[in-house]
């Protein structure tokens, strides 16, 4: 496996693998690599002759006072993990090289970065948008993995890629869980033992809702109300938001009839989790 920090030299060797034709496969991510990118990985795998993972904390969607500083960073271990997986090419670039003095541009995706975790974390999303444009400018991805439980985030790339004509298929790929349901998060490490137990309450309330929509509850007030009673019970939960959008157009929906996620963001003792079920 090569590991690439030089710019220039991950650009080279992009455009390397697109003139022998072969197909390259983008999995971004800011390391502290767990099961669920490792599915990202072998999904990246099974459709790409080349995987390139990026590995790059980005401080720009850190809003001030956010986990910036204490967020996890094990580059062995990641290594390791890649290499495991049979990784290409692991790109690991340094914040120098991707905002050097006099950097200014940035994309702005519009309103769908401001509802949802757009709302509490803003210009979060434009800040991501932005490295994920800068990372497929880079490394010239034929296909780009990214996971559902970042559901908005990955709506926002669709659009993006979309919208500018990227050219590049944007795959998002099942949230990957624990044994007792919560979703793989890098942040999960911040959990104590009484947080971990309580975070289980996430999944077991979207599994609920999904009962009482396939019971033929159609009425997003009445799942809601059903999920934010379950996670009212746990005492060191403080929810930020439940709701339920469509996918088309991220807005709220009174009742279900098209295509819809429940997406919820909570904090427990501080750390922010995020989940989301598809209904329909
Ligand atoms: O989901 C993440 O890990 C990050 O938001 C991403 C897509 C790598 C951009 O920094």
């Amino acid at each position: 496996m090569k590991i690439i920090e030089e710019i220039g030299l991950m650009r080279a060797e992009a455009v390397g693998i697109r003139s022998a034709n072969e197909s390259l496969a983008l999995v971004p991510t800011m390391g502290a690599l767990h099961r669920g990118h490792i599915e990202l990985i072998r999904r990246a795998r099974a459709v790409a002759d080349r995987v390139v993972v990026s590995i790059f904390v980005n401080p720009t969607q850190f809003a001030p006072g956010e986990d910036l500083e204490k967020y996890p960073r094990n580059l062995q271990a990641d290594i390791e993990v890649c290499k495991a997986e049979g990784v290409d090419t692991l790109f690991t670039p340094a914040v120098a090289g991707l905002y050097p003095d006099g950097f200014g541009t940035t994309i702005d995706v519009g309103e769908i970065g401001t509802k949802l975790c757009g709302l509490s974390r803003p210009g979060h999303f434009n800040a991501v948008a932005t490295i994920v444009l800068k990372l497929f400018n880079i490394s010239r991805p034929t296909v780009a993995f990214f996971g559902k439980k970042d559901f908005q985030q990955l709506s926002i790339i669709e659009r993006m890629a979309s919208d500018l004509n990227l050219c590049i298929e944007i795959i998002g790929v099942e949230t990957v869980r624990e044994a007792d349901g919560l979703a793989m998060s890098s942040r999960n490490r911040y959990l104590g033992t009484a947080e971990r137990k309580a975070a289980v309450a996430v999944p077991s309330a979207l599994n609920a809702a999904s009962r009482l929509f396939k019971k033929g509850v159609r009425s997003s007030g009445s799942i809601i109300s059903s999920v934010s009673e379950l996670l009212s019970r746990e005492s060191l939960i403080e929810v930020e938001y439940i709701k339920i959008i469509c996918v088309k157009r991220l807005e709220e929906v009174e009742f279900i009839d098209e295509k819809t996620v429940l997406a919820l963001a909570v904090k427990i003792s501080g750390t922010r989790l995020i989940d989301n079920l598809e209904l329909c």
